[in-house]
C-alpha cells in the first residue's frame, strides 16, 4: 500500500528508536548455541529478527517473544538438530549469514532460504571460508546464491583473511570457530561492527584483538560451552540516523532520542553529519554489557557536503542511503567513495538512492563505488520507488519532509523490515 508524505519545517520531541537490530539477531543467536536460558529485553519485533527466530525454533531452540520481551531457552549446540524444512530467512543477510555459521556445527544438513531479494544476495562470502574450515556447502549458481545448504563437519580452525569487509562474514566465522578444533586467527583489513565479539566475550569467550592499520587480527578459542547471558538492547543508531537527519535538515528542530548505541564501529553516521556541520550532543555515556550507549539531541543546523571514503564506509555502511539525503540539501558536493558493497544490499542501494534521489529533482552521479551528489537542491515533491529496501523507504520519507509539495511512496509496510513503528514516530515529531 502507498502513503503520502507531506513536508513539515518544524521538528520537536523525543522518540525511543527500536532496539539495535544487529545486536538483537546475535542476542538470539549466540544465546541459541549456550545451554540454558536468557532473557531479551529492549527487543523490537522487526521482520528480519522474527526472521532469526523462526529459524532458531526450527532447529530446536525453545522462544517465547512477547513484544518486547523475549525468553529463550536452548539444550546448547550439540542440541540442536538439523531442521526438517528449509530456513525462511525472508530479507535478512545477518540471519542467512549468522546462521551458516551455526549450520557448520550442527550435524545433518541445513537448508537456508530468503526472499527475492535475499536470493540475489551473495552468499559465497560466508560459503569459501566455512567451506575452507572443513563444513560441506553448495549453493544456487556455483555455490554463489541462495538457497544454500551446508553439512555440519568436525571443523578445522581459521587462518586467514577475511576475503570482505562484512561483520555478518566474520560474525559467521567466528560462530564456526566456537566449534573448531584449535584457535582460529582472522584478519581483518578494515573494521566492521565489533558486536560479536563484545557478546562472545561476555559469554565467557576467549578472543583477542591485535590492531593492523584500519583492521584488526582478532584470535578464538574454541568454545562449546558458552554461557546464555540476559541483555536489554540498546536503541538502533541505524533508525536514530533518519532522525538525526530530520533534525539537522529542518528549519527549525529539537530531537531527543534517549538510549542509542554509538558503538564506535557503527557512529560513522555522528562523525560525518558533525563534519558536514551538524549540532548533535550526546549525553550520559555509559556502557552496558560491553557496547556503548548515549542519549543523543539534534537540533537544526547549515550542512555542508563531505568526502566519505574508506574506513568511515563500514563505520556508515547501513545509514548511507539517508545521509545522502542529507547531503542533497548541503551546500556544495558530497561524494560517497570506496562504497561498492551499497550494490550487494537489500537493493543495489547507489542505484536505487540515485533514482530515489533524482526523483525529488536532486541531482546525483553514479560512480561505479559510490554516488557524487550536488547539494543545495530544493527537492520537488516526487513518486517514490522504495525499491523494496527499507533504508531506501525511509530515507526517501525523510527527503519528503523538505520538498514542495506532497510526495508518494510505493510501500509503506516495507519499514516492518527494521523499523516497524517508523510511521508513528515520524508522525508524533511532525505533530500530526
Ligand atoms: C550487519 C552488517 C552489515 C550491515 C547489515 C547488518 C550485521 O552488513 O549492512 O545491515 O548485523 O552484521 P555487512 O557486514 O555484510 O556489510
Amino acid at each position: 500500500m502507498n502513503i503520502p508524505l507531506r513536508p513539515a519545517s518544524e521538528l520537536f520531541g523525543s522518540i525511543t528508536v527500536p532496539g539495535d537490530k544487529s545486536i538483537s539477531h546475535r542476542a538470539l543467536i549466540l544465546n541459541a548455541l549456550a545451554q540454558g536460558s536468557a532473557i531479551i529485553d529492549g527487543f523490537t519485533p522487526n521482520a528480519d529478527c522474527l526472521s532469526t527466530i523462526g529459524c532458531l525454533q526450527a532447529l530446536g531452540v525453545e522462544i517465547e517473544q512477547n513484544g518486547n520481551h523475549v525468553r529463550l531457552r536452548s539444550p546448547g549446540w550439540s542440541g540442536l538438530r538439523s531442521p526438517i524444512n528449509p530456513l525462511d530467512c525472508g530479507n535478512s543477510g545477518t540471519s542467512m549469514r549468522l546462521l551458516a555459521g551455526v549450520a557448520a556445527g550442527i550435524s545433518g544438513v541445513t537448508v537456508l532460504d530468503g526472499d527475492r531479494s535475499l536470493r540475489t544476495r551473495p552468499m559465497n562470502r560466508v560459503l569459501e571460508p566455512l567451506a575452507s574450515m572443513g563444513a560441506l556447502v553448495s549453493g544456487r549458481a556455483q555455490g554463489t546464491l541462495a538457497p544454500i545448504s551446508i553439512r555440519g563437519a568436525s571443523l578445522q580452525p581459521f587462518n586467514g583473511q577475511i576475503n570482505v569487509p562484512s561483520a555478518q562474514v566474520k560474525s559467521a566465522i567466528l560462530i564456526a570457530a566456537l566449534a573448531a578444533g584449535g584457535v582460529s586467527r582472522l584478519e581483518e583489513r578494515v573494521a566492521t561492527r565489533d558486536h560479536t565479539e563484545i557478546m562472545l566475550a561476555e559469554m565467557g569467550v576467549v578472543i583477542d584483538r591485535e590492531s593492523m592499520g584500519d583492521g584488526h587480527t582478532i584470535f578464538i578459542e574454541p568454545n562449546l560451552g558458552l554461557h546464555p547471558v540476559d541483555l536489554t538492547v540498546s536503541g538502533d543508531l541505524s533508525a536514530a540516523a533518519y532522525w538525526l537527519v530530520a533534525g539537522s535538515l529542518a528549519k527549525n528542530a529539537e530531537i531527543q532520542l534517549p538510549n542509542v548505541g554509538i558503538n564506535p564501529t557503527r557512529s560513522g553516521v555522528i562523525e560525518i553529519l558533525e563534519n558536514m556541520g551538524a549540532k548533535i550532543v550526546q549525553r550520559n555515556f555509559r556502557i552496558v554489557k560491553g557496547e556503548s550507549v548515549s542519549d543523543l539531541v539534534v537540533q537544526s543546523a547549515r550542512l555542508h557536503g563531505t568526502k566519505i571514503t574508506g574506513s568511515l564506509i563500514p563505520r556508515s555502511i547501513d545509514e548511507l542511503p539517508v545521509i545522502a539525503v542529507a547531503a542533497s540539501m548541503a551546500n556544495g558536493i558530497t561524494e560517497i567513495r570506496d562504497a561498492e558493497e551499497l550494490r550487494v544490499k537489500e537493493s543495489d542501494r547507489i542505484a536505487a538512492v540515485a533514482a530515489m534521489l533524482r526523483s525529488f529533482g536532486a541531482s546525483v552521479d553514479i560512480l561505479q563505488d559510490g554516488l557524487r551528489i550536488f547539494g543545495n537542491e530544493k527537492l520537488q515533491g516526487a513518486k517514490i520507488d522504495s525499491h523494496g529496501d527499507h533504508r531506501v523507504a525511509m530515507s526517501a520519507a525523510i527527503a519528503a519532509l523538505f520538498a514542495n509539495g506532497e510526495s508518494l511512496l510505493d510501500d509503506k509496510d516495507v519499514v516492518q523490515v527494521s523499523y516497524p513503528l517508523f510511521w508513528e514516530d515520524m508522525a508524533s515529531i511532525t505533530g500530526r
